[in-house]
């Protein structure tokens, strides 16, 4: 177990356009995956890229407990409204928006922490990509779980939320924004 160090917004890192991982049966990319799920629960995340603790690899993880697994896992206290998503580890992907319809909804991120910015995604998207043991995903998502998808697979080609906000009025600290919700500082 090991927990990384984010990189944060400024770290030419972070800019960066991640490399394709062509070797799964490597020991590395299951350390790697160890990292990146301590990294991420340690700080109450939704989701985390690699590029995001330096390694420049295209590897995104994400996930927030099932309503109904809720009683168990504790429910993911940056984004207490958010439907559940699937844990997954996706390797390779591409995302491909099936129409042109988006959503405009407050994003955080782990290297921008203390902030929220107003995003509009597509709202519904396929993602397809690999999971740890090479295995084909190939799935149709919209709403949150798109939401989620779209920010972290950004992560692998250098973009940040606060790239794709279009009015810079609806970005700013979470506790201001939101002084009557309780957000934990990323
Ligand atoms: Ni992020």
């Amino acid at each position: 177990m090991a927990i990384r160090p984010v990189l944060r917004m400024g770290d030419a890192r972070l800019s960066q356009v991640a490399e394709m991982v062509s070797d799964f049966a490597n020991g590395e990319l299951q350390q790697l995956l160890v990292d990146m799920r301590d990294t991420m629960k340690s700080l109450d995340g939704a989701g985390l890229a690699a590029p995001q603790i330096g390694v420049g690899l295209r590897v995104v993880i994400f996930g927030v407990p099932q309503p109904d697994q809720q009683a168990e896992a504790p429910q993911n206290s940056r984004y207490p409204d958010a439907m559940g998503v699937p844990e997954t580890v996706l390797i390779n992907p591409v995302v491909t928006p099936l129409d042109d319809k988006m959503d405009t909804g407050w994003e955080g991120c782990l290297s921008v922490p203390g902030l929220r910015g107003l995003v509009p995604r597509h709202s519904t998207v396929r993602y397809q990509g690999y999971d740890e043991f090479g295995g084909l995903i190939d799935r149709t998502v919209s709403g949150f779980h798109a939401r989620v998808v779209q920010h972290e697979c950004d992560h692998l080609d250098g973009i940040l939320y606060t790239m794709r906000i279009r009015d810079m009025r609806n970005f700013g600290y979470s506790d201001v924004l939101f002084p009557d919700t309780p957000v934990q500082d990323e």
